[in-house]
Order: C-alpha cells, then structure tokens, then sequence
C-alpha cells in the first residue's frame, strides 16, 4: 500500500485546452479521496495521469516515494476503472477477473485462488461461469471492481464507476464500494461530479474546478466551512442561499442590511465586519439553517412561493426580487401558497463571501 503525489502536473491539449492545471494532491496510505467537481473541469484527466494513460506536460507523481512519471502504466501498480466499466463480453466473469493475472504469468492454481477470493470479497462467486450478458449492471459493475482490484494495486482508481447503474443501485453500490475499500485497503480515488456521493463516501474531498484543486477537507469541512461561493453552491441540496447585503455601522454596531433584511449578525462574523464597513458583501446561509418563527424574532418575511413535500420535511421557497430562497423545514404543519412565512437565520452558520474574489471571509 502506498501514498499517491501529484506535484504541480498540469495538462495541456494542443495550443488552448489546459485540462489540468498546477495539480498539487497528496493522498494518504489507505484513505479513500473523492475527487469531486463539475463535468470538464478534468477530472478523468488527472486519474488517467496517474494511470500512465496520458502524459503530463509538467510536473510529477509518485507512488510511495517511487517517481512514476515517466514510467508505463503496467510498471505503475495502479488499477483504473474507467466511467463506462466495459467488462469483456466474450469472456466469462472467471476470465474477465483473470484475465491480467494470466498476462502477468501467474501459475494457475494461484489465478484460481486470487478470482475466488476477490469474487468473495464482491459477491459475485456465484457468477464466475456467466458471460457480461446474463448479468444485471449492478453485478458487470462487481466484475469490473473485482477485475480491478484482482492485480492488487498500490493505488485504485475509480472514474465514475456508478454512472451507469440507476439511481437505487447507485446508493447501494456506494456502500459496497466502501465496503471492498476496507478490505484491499487500496489507496482509493474516487471520481465523482456528484456531490452526495462525494459526501456520503470521502475520508477527504477534492473540489476541482476548471482544472484547478478549489478546496480540500473532510466532508464537515467542504460543507460547513466552504472556501468559496463554488463551493458552497456546488455542495448540498438543495445549495447555499445567497444574499447581497450591505455593511452598515451604527455606534460600533454592524449591521448586514439589504431591501429585505436589516440585521446585527451575532456571531463569529461580526468580527470579520470591521474590515468591510460601507462594503457589499454575499451572505451565504444553508436552507436548514433557515427557520421558521414568529413575526417578532423574524430577519425576513416573505411569502410562500411553493412547498415540496419530501415525506420527512418539506422544502420551501420564497421569492426575493429575482431570486428564490429555500428553506429546509420540518414535515408540519404544511406550509400553503401565499401563506407569509417568518424566518430567523442560525446565526452561527452564516457565512460570508467577498463578491469580488468570491472567497470566504473569515476561518
Ligand atoms: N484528448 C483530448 N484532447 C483535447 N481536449 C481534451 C482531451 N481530453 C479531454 N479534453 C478536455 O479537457 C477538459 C477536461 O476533460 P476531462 O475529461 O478530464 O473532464 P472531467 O472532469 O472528467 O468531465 P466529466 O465529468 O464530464 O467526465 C475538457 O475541457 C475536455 O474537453
Ligand atoms: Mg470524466
């Protein structure tokens, strides 16, 4: 097992595509890494770098402490599945998981054991005579995990590997998937663009966008702490609400105001207030962290522009000018059309994003 580097590797296609761009990663001895971010912002990019499918324009990974830049990828000891798995279909399960062991010349009784067992540890045992055809998606998918990680790789990567599969089968896949990680304990890559998946399954996330490294923590950090307002839209469902607002000082007082709220935020903001006094500033506020009160303590009144039932809670948007904001709240009492809805701000969960650099201030 091994850690996996990547120091400053950037990608370019021919004259103008940078696909990736001054990559810095370091993944840890057996963690499981999500890379997450939005479709072309190079993420098959990088993990085919790794896999020694394409060569990097500059920079270098290492495997361990073992520079593997420059090496072919059967000398890498790092196993890719790629986002459409394609298990062979003229082959059997047996020898779609054998198949790079016998390239390898394994003795056979030693290819016979490692299937069995990798099968096992995918359960797909009972299907090791089928061919592709006779099998449902979910278990082509176990093939192609069990194929992979038959070769005992260093480093595991997976492109996309659930993409396919329908959105049940998604769900449950991801657990076995986290399942199979603990077992080889295979340093893992895990590509995704889908941000509940990157949550439910990261010991770290990798947030990429336009080829660069955005953010990088656990799944708390990227969601709470959000480094910026890509982040914070791009992570939850439904996303961050948006507010511009004002900062205005009253007798040391700062006061975040706007044509619908005019309010003293108390809380670990206020003191990032200071610097930014007459400034226009993006205040970033989850839909749970939104509730509903009385008129009195309200920072905003709106009306109910819908409300979609969800079975455990019910998710309402308001209309403010052009933009919607929605609230998380619970199933009860339902909240009609038209009915005005008074809410409070979780005062220690907002955030604040310069509109300029679109970072966030503060830790
Ligand atoms: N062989 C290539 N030649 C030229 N441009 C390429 C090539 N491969 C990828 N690109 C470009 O590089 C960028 C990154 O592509 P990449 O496939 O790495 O994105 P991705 O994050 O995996 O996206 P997705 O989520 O859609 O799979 C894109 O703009 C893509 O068009
Ligand atoms: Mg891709």
């Amino acid at each position: 097992m091994a850690t996996l580097t990547m120091q400053d590797v950037t990608k370019q296609f021919g004259r103008k595509v940078i696909a990736v761009k001054e990559f810095n990663l370091e993944v840890q001895d057996q963690e499981f890494l999500v890379l997450l971010g939005p479709s072309g912002c190079g993420k098959t990019t990088a993990m085919r770098m790794v896999a020694g499918l394409e060569e990097v324009t500059n920079g270098r990974i290492l495997i361990g402490d073992r520079d593997v830049t420059d090496l072919p990828p059967r000398n890498r000891n790092v196993s890719m599945i790629f986002q459409n798995y394609a298990v062979w279909p003229h082959m059997t399960v047996f020898d779609n998981i054998g198949f790079a062991l016998k390239l390898k010349k394994m003795p056979k009784d030693e290819i016979e054991k490692t299937v069995k067992e990798v099968a096992g540890m995918t359960n797909i045992d009972m299907l090791l005579e089928r061919y592709p055809s006779q099998l449902s998606g979910g278990q082509q998918q176990r093939v192609a995990v069990a194929r992979a990680i038959a070769v005992y790789p260093e480093i595991f990567l997976m492109d996309e590997p659930l993409s396919n599969l329908d959105a049940k089968l998604r769900v449950s896949m991801r657990t076995e998937l986290k399942a199979i990680h603990d077992k080889t304990e295979a340093t893992t890559v895990f590509v995704t663009h889908d941000q509940s998946e990157a949550m439910s399954m990261a010991d770290r996330i990798v947030i990429m966008k336009d080829g660069e490294v955005i953010q990088v923590g656990s799944p708390d950090d990227v969601y709470h702490r959000s480094a910026s307002i890509f982040v914070a839209d791009f992570i939850g469902t439904p996303p961050t609400n948006f507010l511009e607002v004002d900062v205005k000082s009253e007798n040391g007082d700062y006061r975040l105001v706007n044509p619908h709220v005019d309010f003293k935020p108390e809380s670990h903001i206020s003191e990032s207030l200071r610097d930014y006094d007459k400034k226009n500033l993006i205040l970033g506020i989850r839909p749970e962290n939104i509730v509903l009160t009385n008129q009195k303590d309200a920072v905003l009144s709106a009306e109910c522009l819908v409300s979609e039932p969800q079975g455990s809670h019910q998710v309402v948007a308001i209309q403010l000018d052009q933009q919607y904001i929605k609230v998380i709240a619970s199933a009860q009492p339902k909240i009609n059309p038209g009915e005005t809805v008074h809410l409070a701000f979780k005062q220690d969960t907002l955030r604040l994003f310069d509109p300029e650099t679109t970072l966030a201030i503060g830790d």
